[in-house]
């Protein structure tokens, strides 16, 4: 059965090969360095994540954070607001609403924690995430060119703008 829990400390290693083995694409951006940096603040709480998990095994994350990532998209610039960042389903398990159901989960605390905004950026033709963030409300605020980060495809990154009800 599936659970869905906060992500602690302990499970930093699992989500690193969570990530790393499940989350490369030709749409994604998986700096190895970047990703273990981004982990590691799972140590201090400045960065979160719901885990989800099927018999012992760690098979997906969401990680997010708060803060002021998308001030040109707030009426103040210094309006808190959430952002989604890493977004992985173990392969062999895509496409079985894991994604959706750790999304909610992740709009659901953030909501609860009193954030108005939850922003999250894809590829702008990475057709999963683009599904998994029209499924769970998000509609799109900007797209841009963004070569250096984005070797395929368009180059393009897409920003994506869930609004609390
Ligand atoms: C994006 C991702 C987290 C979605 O997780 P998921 O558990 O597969 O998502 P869900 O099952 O909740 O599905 C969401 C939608 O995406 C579709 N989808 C997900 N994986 C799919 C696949 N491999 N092939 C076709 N459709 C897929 C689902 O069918 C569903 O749409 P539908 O209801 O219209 O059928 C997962 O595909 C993944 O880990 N991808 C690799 C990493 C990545 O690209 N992350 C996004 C970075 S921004």
């Amino acid at each position: 059965m599936l659970q869905l829990r906060p992500a602690t400390s302990n499970d930093i290693p699992a989500l690193q090969g969570l990530i790393l083995d499940h989350g490369a694409n030709e749409w994604n951006h998986l700096p190895e360095e970047e990703v273990k940096a981004h982990l590691a603040a799972i140590d201090d709480s400045s960065v979160r994540g719901i885990v989800a998990q099927e018999a012992g095994e760690v098979v997906g994350i969401m990680t997010y954070e708060i803060g002021t990532f998308y001030p040109e998209f707030e009426d103040s610039p210094d309006i808190i607001h959430g952002y989604v960042a890493e977004g992985v389903v173990h392969r062999s398990l895509t496409g079985r609403g894991i994604g959706v159901q750790l999304m909610e989960e992740v709009i659901r605390v953030l909501a609860g924690e009193g954030i108005r905004h939850i922003y999250a950026k894809r590829h702008e033709e990475n057709p999963f995430s683009k599904r998994l963030l029209e499924k769970t409300g998000f509609e799109v605020v900007a797209t841009f060119d963004d070569p250096f980060i984005r070797p395929t495809g368009s180059r393009r990154t897409t920003v994506c703008r869930y609004v609390v009800k």
